[in-house]
């Protein structure tokens, strides 16, 4: 499973903390590291690039962080296929990939200590898509997306 992370600079520390978390269990993590190829880069053009990352299927899965998290699912749930949701409790993590087959987790460094974070994080990781009764209500969302997206079919 390929992943990627990335941040405004509002979430510099967080995203520090999780990358070191989640190489020190041998996982393998991508900073995408927007804002050094563009100085000042705000939240919505870096939670966008992150977001087409997975739309293209170059990366599985996505972290997006930034003050509150807000701003990250907002624009990532913006790219068609891309499904994103704010989690700041464990619980949230699992069914976000569990119920909602979502590809990206964001989180908010102002809202968030760094323990559960990556403790979060870890379940999330944890967890796939069941299916089961989720199944048609995803397919809805993404068939109402795709009207969304292309009102003239
Ligand atoms: C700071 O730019 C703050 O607005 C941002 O990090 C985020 O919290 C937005 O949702």
């Amino acid at each position: 499973m390929k992943i990627c992370i990335d941040c405004d600079d509002a979430a510099a520390n967080l995203k520090k903390v999780l990358i070191d978390h989640l190489k020190s269990k041998g996982i393998d993590i991508t900073d995408l590291n927007y804002s050094s190829t563009k100085e000042g880069a705000l939240y919505p053009e870096i939670g966008y690039n992150l977001a087409k990352q997975i739309q293209t299927g170059k990366y599985d899965r996505g972290i997006s962080i930034c003050g509150t998290g807000l701003g990250m699912a907002m624009i990532a749930n913006k790219v068609e296929g891309v499904y994103a949701g704010v989690c700041h409790d464990v619980f949230s993590a699992e069914r976000l990939r569990k119920s909602n087959d979502a590809q990206v987790i964001t989180m908010g460094e102002r809202v968030i200590g760094p323990e559960l974070a990556k403790t979060i994080i870890d379940a999330w990781l944890g967890s796939e898509f069941q299916g089961g009764g989720s199944t048609p209500k995803v397919q809805q969302m993404r068939d109402l997306e795709k009207k969304s997206f292309h009102p003239e079919k």
